[in-house]
């Protein structure tokens, strides 16, 4: 007990001496800054200004795929795949026989096409396949605007039966005029002046200046003499040049399509003939035409009943003449190769009508009709 009164003395006293002696000391060292408070809340955004001035247009960028679209949207290839299906391009009835020989396989494989456009001499194939999409278009030269379908080649062609002449369209009908023009003229025929029948290499005898020797039941400028035929060359009697010439086998065989005519199917669409030239005749344009290839099929069957009678040809007698092997006069030699032209152009005057009226009254003149 008097241990915890003295504890409680000493410290009375204690503050006693420290209130007596206290007095005013010197001033204390400033504190050190506080640290500075958070910033205060974003004030609210000011009113809109006025707008400013439009600026320029900047220049229009191309049109990115669109233009590829004219072409290449699935409907219009699966449309284009359809066509072709149909035509003889695609058939390709004489591949077998003609495909891979190589006389014929530049115009009769895609194999012997693609040869014949790198520059190799024919040569006989053992692969040989169908024309298709690849035979006729190459690759684009360039991606730009406006492009046009690659094409493997639109040069102008120099014809079989005379490299010095030549034929130009202008466009992607040169394509066509690769394949589509005359193996032979009739000189091929008419230059033979003897003749080695059994073959033992010893002439049998000299063939007299008037007559020709038709060697060959397939005798004739071939099925493709449709640009001699338009250019006028090839048959005997005066040439005759004709409008159609520039409007080239593109405009009349493709152009406008159906399924079964025109575009890819490659078999001349009527329409055509009235989309820039006969406008005039359109209301009945298809009779007209027909009309015509009627009247010079009838002039043609005459013809061939007179070549039967001369032994030039033979008959089915269902229309159908074909060359006979036979010596004949050179006069009806002449209308015989005129048929054969006619027969083989197929157009029944489209082609060339001056050159079929002037081919036609050849041979009717030389045979008497
Ligand atoms: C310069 C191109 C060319 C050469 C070379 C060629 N042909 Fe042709 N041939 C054609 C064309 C084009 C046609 C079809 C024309 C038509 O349909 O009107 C055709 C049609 C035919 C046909 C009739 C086909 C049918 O469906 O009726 C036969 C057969 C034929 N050729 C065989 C041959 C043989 C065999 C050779 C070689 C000895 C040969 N061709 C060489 C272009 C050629
Ligand atoms: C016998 C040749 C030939 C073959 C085979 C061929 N084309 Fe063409 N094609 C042409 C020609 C010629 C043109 C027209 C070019 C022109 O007018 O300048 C053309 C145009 C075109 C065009 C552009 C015009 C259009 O109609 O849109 C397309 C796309 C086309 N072909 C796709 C094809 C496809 C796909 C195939 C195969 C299924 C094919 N072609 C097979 C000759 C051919
Ligand atoms: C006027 C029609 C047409 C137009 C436009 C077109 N093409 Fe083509 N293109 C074709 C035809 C036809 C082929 C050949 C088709 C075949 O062989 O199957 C082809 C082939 C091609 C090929 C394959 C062969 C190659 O050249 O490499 C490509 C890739 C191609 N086109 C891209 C384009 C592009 C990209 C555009 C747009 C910038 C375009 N095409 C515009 C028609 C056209
Ligand atoms: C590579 C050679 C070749 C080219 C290129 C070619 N054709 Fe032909 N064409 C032929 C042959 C071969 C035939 C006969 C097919 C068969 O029966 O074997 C033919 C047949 C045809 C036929 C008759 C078709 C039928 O249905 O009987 C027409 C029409 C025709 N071609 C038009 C054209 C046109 C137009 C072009 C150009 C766009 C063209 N061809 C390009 C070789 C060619
Ligand atoms: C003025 C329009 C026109 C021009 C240009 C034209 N043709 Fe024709 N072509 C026709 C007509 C029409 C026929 C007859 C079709 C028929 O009677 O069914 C025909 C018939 C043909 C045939 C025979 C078809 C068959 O069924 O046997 C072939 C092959 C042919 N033309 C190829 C060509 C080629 C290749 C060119 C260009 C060198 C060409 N044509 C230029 C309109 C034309």
């Amino acid at each position: 007990m008097s241990r915890r009164i003295s504890w409680v003395a000493i410290l009375m006293m204690a503050l006693m001496v420290l209130f007596t002696v206290s007095c005013e000391g010197p001033a204390g060292v400033d504190g050190v800054d506080g640290v500075d408070g958070a910033d205060g809340m974003d004030g609210a955004d000011g009113a809109v200004g006025p707008a400013g001035a439009d600026g320029t247009d900047g220049t229009d960028g191309v049109d990115g795929n669109m233009s590829c679209l004219t072409c290449h949207t699935q409907a219009n290839m699966d449309m284009i795949k359809g066509e072709f299906a149909v035509s003889g391009h695609a058939a390709a009835g004489a591949l077998g026989y003609a495909g891979g020989r190589g006389s014929c396989s530049r115009c009769h494989s895609a194999e012997g096409f693609a040869g014949y456009l790198l520059g190799y001499p024919g040569e006989d194939l053992t692969q040989k396949s169908a024309l298709s999409c690849e035979s006729c278009h190459g690759n684009h030269e360039s991606l730009e605007d406006g492009i046009s379908a690659p094409m493997a080649t639109m040069a102008a062609i120099n014809l079989i039966v005379d490299e010095t002449t030549s034929a130009d369209f202008g466009n992607a009908s040169n394509l066509c005029a690769n394949c589509h023009n005359s193996r032979r003229n009739g000189d091929y025929y008419t230059s033979v002046d003897s003749l080695d029948l059994d073959g033992d290499g010893v002439n049998d005898f000299e063939i007299h200046a008037d007559s020709v020797w038709i060697s060959s039941t397939h005798a004739g400028p071939h099925y493709s003499a449709q640009v001699n035929t338009i250019i006028g060359l090839g048959g005997y009697g005066a040439t005759a040049t004709t409008a159609h010439e520039s409007v080239g086998c593109v405009s009349c065989h493709m152009g406008d399509a159906t399924l079964t005519q025109g575009g890819h199917t490659f078999d001349p669409n009527l329409a055509n003939c009235t989309v820039a030239c006969h406008s005039a005749v359109a209301a009945d344009f298809a009779n007209w035409v027909s009309g015509k290839q009627d009247a010079v099929s009838a002039r043609m069957a005459a013809i061939g009943d007179a070549l039967v009678a001369a032994g030039a040809m033979t008959t089915d007698g269902a229309g159908h003449y074909s060359p006979a092997r036979a010596m004949v006069h050179i006069d009806v030699f002449e209308a015989f190769w005129n048929y054969r032209v006619m027969y083989q152009d197929h157009s029944f005057s489209v082609h060339n009508p001056g050159y079929y009226t002037s081919m036609l009254a050849t041979a009717e003149a030389k045979l008497g009709l």
